[in-house]
């Protein structure tokens, strides 16, 4: 009999897929209420001489069985290992798949830049409202109600007394309210206009800058937006200031940097004149230093404001401002580092 169980087990385990069915097969030989514990338990019903010779025998049978367990879970567990490496390979030759990666927005981008050239020079960063009162847009940056300048831009007002503000001149205001000179800010931000065509945008985004201390000169003014220019557009470019009017600076410019493009020599970009208009400054008018309680005979100081998106247009050589607020993943994905 105990052949016969050696025998049944031995087929019944050699024929086991895997090792979960090998563990059955070995449950049921000696498990708990396997066979083996089955004979076991009839010890009783075998007379008293006979046990000690049928219990070792029963033992002898329980070793060679889970001897041949463990050599057949061994080999199993062998097999399965293989088997799992073999599926399981990893070509680490196969080509990876590639993530897409988002890039910097080309406003954002320039915006950055300008802010690192900026800081550069010493320029603290100061971030107005965009929601502004008239009194900061335009009253006190010398633009009364009846001032024809007010007609210069066309206003979203919110009420009668608040605006979405049209320039981020507006924080020059809240800059020198609060802080005595010496005062050098760069106040980016987004600003609003009722402007729509190929070159405008109802929003847009400006830079602002002041610089007020005592003896400001417009040779300063000058000579850091070379420094600008040439940070921003190429190391030969130059400026040129040409006389223009705005209420809150007296004298006012407007700022031409010679053309990238063509080094100056005249080309289609800046239209055969070698120079293109970036941004309006001038030095502060004494009325807007008074209205900041600033003693215009003690300190004096200058201003500029240029357009992010007309910078990023001229440096990218973008032909429609559109393309900037569209968000068109193939416009975008060609500023890459
Ligand atoms: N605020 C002007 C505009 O939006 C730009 C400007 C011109 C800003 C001259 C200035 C400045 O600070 O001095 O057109």
């Amino acid at each position: 009999m105990e052949e016969n169980i050696l025998e049944e087990a031995s087929q019944e385990a050699e024929s086991a897929e895997n090792s979960r069915a090998l563990y059955e097969v070995k449950m049921k030989y000696l498990g708990r209420t396997g066979k083996i514990s089955l004979l076991l338990k009839k010890m009783k019903e075998i007379a008293q001489e006979e046990r000690p010779a049928f219990g070792k025998k029963i033992n002898d049978l329980r070793e060679k069985l889970e001897a041949h367990f463990e050599k057949l879970e061994e080999k199993i567990k062998q097999k399965e290992l293989e088997h799992k490496l073999k599926n399981e390979r990893i070509d680490v030759t196969m080509p990876g798949k590639r993530k897409k990666e988002g890039v910097l927005h080309p406003v954002t981008r320039v915006k950055n830049e300008l802010i690192d050239v900026f800081a550069g020079m010493g320029f603290e960063i100061y971030e107005g409202p965009e929601i502004e009162s008239e009194y900061y847009n335009f009253t006190a940056l010398n633009t009364p109600a009846d001032h024809p300048a007010r007609d210069m831009q066309d206003t979203f007002y919110v009420t009668d007394e608040f605006l979405l503000r049209t320039q981020t001149s507006a924080a020059q205001i809240r800059v020198m309210e609060k802080k005595k000179p010496p005062i050098k800010i760069l106040s980016p931000g987004r600003v609003f206009r009722s402007d729509d065509d190929a070159t405008h945008s109802p929003m847009f985004h400006q830079m602002e800058g002041l610089v007020v201390d005592k003896n400001i000169t417009l040779c300063d003014l000058q000579g850091m937006l070379d420094e600008f220019a040439r940070s921003v557009f190429s190391d030969s470019s130059k400026t040129r200031l040409r006389p223009s009017y705005f209420p809150f600076t007296e004298p006012s410019v407007e700022v031409d940097v010679s053309c990238a493009s063509c080094g100056g020599k005249g080309c289609s970009l800046c239209k055969g004149t070698g120079w293109i208009e970036v941004l309006g400054a001038g030095m502060v008018n004494r009325r807007v230093l008074e209205n900041c309680g600033v003693d215009p005979d003690e300190y004096s100081g200058f201003a500029f404001g240029m357009g992010v998106e007309r910078i990023a247009m001229l440096k990218y050589g973008i032909n429609n401002i559109k393309l900037l607020t569209e968000n068109d993943v193939r416009f975008l994905e060609q500023f890459k580092d």
